[in-house]
């Protein structure tokens, strides 16, 4: 009877062992096919853009720019955009939107640096969405066919960087002049230099122009 006993014990105890070992196994990482099971989250992660989210990235230095940046914004979301706008270096990715409005003002010539910078970071994600471009900038305050010509030449610059914007698709605003934003030292080199070029202190932003190509973004 003892002897009966013991072995129905050992059985049970024996089985449920193996179960225990086989489970452990089949959820340990020991097996390769357990492991494979895991799912890498981080590295599937794939973030949708959420239609017609909108990012208006801007670079300004006195602020006009910005102003610009956000009656941009502002007629895109009268269109049904949900739009953020953002200076350029609080921008950490470009994770659902749908499009990205980039501008800067134009500053020797060219977009600023950090306009420049923020393409280059983010070049994998803009080439996934749908981008458009403007600048800003003191030439056109001045409306003639040299002027004209030199803006373009700036749009065409900025087309070098971002080859998914054609040239003559990017806005193109004339800008601000206001010496009471600059330091001292400022202030001197662009009393300088907008002398030499020919324009006076003033808000030369034309806001249809502007209204009128955000509007005609969609
Ligand atoms: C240092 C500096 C350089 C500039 N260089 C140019 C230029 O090369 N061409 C131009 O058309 N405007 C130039 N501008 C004019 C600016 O683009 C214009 O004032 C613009 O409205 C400034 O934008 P913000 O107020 O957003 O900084 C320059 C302005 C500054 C302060």
């Amino acid at each position: 009877m003892k002897q009966k006993w013991s072995r129905r014990k050992f059985i049970e105890i024996g089985s449920k062992s193996i179960v225990f070992g086989v489970a452990t196994l089949i959820f340990s990482k020991w097996l390769p096919f357990a492991k494979a099971k895991i799912p890498d989250v981080k590295k599937k992660t794939i973030v949708v853009p959420i239609p017609n989210k909108v990012l208006v990235a801007y670079e300004s230095q006195f602020g006009s720019t910005a102003e610009v940046a956000e009656v941009i914004g502002q007629v895109l979301s009268e269109g049904g955009s949900h739009v953020c706008i953002k200076k350029m270096k609080d921008v950490t990715d470009l994770d659902g939107y749908s499009r990205v409005v980039i501008g800067s003002a134009i500053q020797y010539d060219k977009w600023m640096p950090e306009a420049r910078k923020f393409v280059m970071t983010h070049q994998k994600a803009l080439a996934q969405i749908d981008v458009s471009c403007f600048l800003v900038c003191l030439v056109l305050s001045k409306g003639t066919a040299k002027s004209i010509k030199k803006s373009k030449g700036y749009a065409l610059k900025i087309s070098e960087l971002v080859p998914s914007v054609p040239a003559d698709s990017i806005g193109q605003f004339a800008g601000v002049l206001d010496y009471s934003k600059m330091s001292f030292g400022q202030r001197l080199a662009a009393k300088a230099m907008f002398a030499i070029i020919g324009v006076k202190e003033g808000d030369y932003r034309d806001w249809k122009a502007i209204r009128d190509w955000a509007g005609g973004l969609f």
